[in-house]
């Protein structure tokens, strides 16, 4: 099975195009089943870190649907590492699906208010743990830092090594390390970042500064400038929303395109933006790649009905 496969347009799409595109999809989701998409790249280098201090306890932040929170639960389980994950909000007193495999993996849980969330390492609950636990190894939300974009910045390398013809290269984004990661990478094309956020337009600085640090110097920051297009208006409502023109664009995707499920927070929205632009005949490119950065096990959060990949 080859990662890259194509994504079919359906004969209305074709006929509604004045142009030829080719977009083929890759298929990290199908990656490393533990940790799918992006977030196995975004947790190795972390990992290694967290051994060369000899850290006996890892921990981390998310919300309670958290593809990332997912992740690190299922990914620790096989590691001798003990596992904690600071949960945005109150924990229900029936867990969310994402949370209840984190509890079977063995991670355990601590709730934190959302404002004390929002001071990440200078959180009360964080100076807790520390304080239980001695030397723990902080990973930021969502895997982030540089070393999260370094595990995407050698990401980029498998990915070219598989076809380096495409003018284009598609990702979606929430923190912006993957995108920082890829776009670092000599390798990457035209690298189009659609952010799952609102009003975050401030975003595409942070992934280039980013980027930068992990640059060789061989690249200018100009050139990476050159080839990073952000795009902060595909959010459909805002993070986790869903509007009545996303779903449908996702139920026609499924009908065309079955086996390549997206996912209802990040790639679909990407998606839809791409499929939107090459509508318009905007889209500049001839030969797209769509990288898949995972995140299915997130529809667990939707009811059944509105998830068109549910039979497939
Ligand atoms: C499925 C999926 N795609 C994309 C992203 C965005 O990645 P990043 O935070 O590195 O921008 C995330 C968040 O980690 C995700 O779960």
């Amino acid at each position: 099975m080859s990662f890259i496969q194509p994504i079919i347009l359906s004969t209305a799409f074709q006929q509604s195009s004045n142009h030829q595109y080719t977009l083929d999809i890759y298929r990290g989701d199908l990656e490393y089943p533990n940790a799918p998409g992006n977030k196995w790249h975004k947790l190795r280098h972390h990992l290694k870190a967290a051994e060369q201090q000899n850290a006996s306890v890892i921990a981390t932040f998310g919300g309670p649907f958290s593809n990332h929170l997912h992740a690190f639960g299922a990914t620790l389980r096989h590691l001798p590492f003990k596992a904690v994950a600071i949960v945005r909000g109150e924990l229900q007193s029936q867990l969310t699906p994402t949370l209840r495999d984190m509890a079977d993996d063995g991670v355990e849980l601590w709730p934190s208010t959302r404002s004390d969330y929002r001071r990440g390492i200078e959180s009360e609950i964080v100076g807790k743990i520390n304080q239980r636990y001695g030397s723990v190894y902080w990973i930021p939300e969502g895997g982030g830092g540089a070393l999260g974009a370094k595990g995407c910045h050698d990401w980029a390398n498998d990915i070219s090594a598989m076809d380096d013809k495409y003018d284009a290269w598609v990702v979606s984004s929430g923190t912006g390390t993957t995108a920082a990661g890829l776009l670092s990478n000599i390798h990457a094309p035209d690298l189009h970042v659609f952010s799952a956020l609102k009003g975050e337009p401030a975003q595409r600085g942070l992934i280039l500064d980013l980027a930068n640090q992990l640059t060789a110097e061989s690249i200018l920051s100009a050139e990476l400038g050159v080839k990073l297009f952000f795009h902060s208006d595909c959010h459909e409502g805002g993070f986790a929303k869903q509007s009545p023109a996303l779903n449908a664009f996702m139920r026609e995707f499924a009908d065309v395109n079955p086996n390549h499920p997206l996912d209802p927070i990040y790639t679909s929205k990407s998606m839809f933006a791409v499929f939107k632009a090459m509508k318009e005949g905007s889209w500049p490119y001839r030969r797209t790649l769509f990288i898949h950065t995972g995140g299915l096990q997130g529809w667990r959060g939707y009811s059944n009905h509105t998830n068109p990949f549910a039979c497939s």
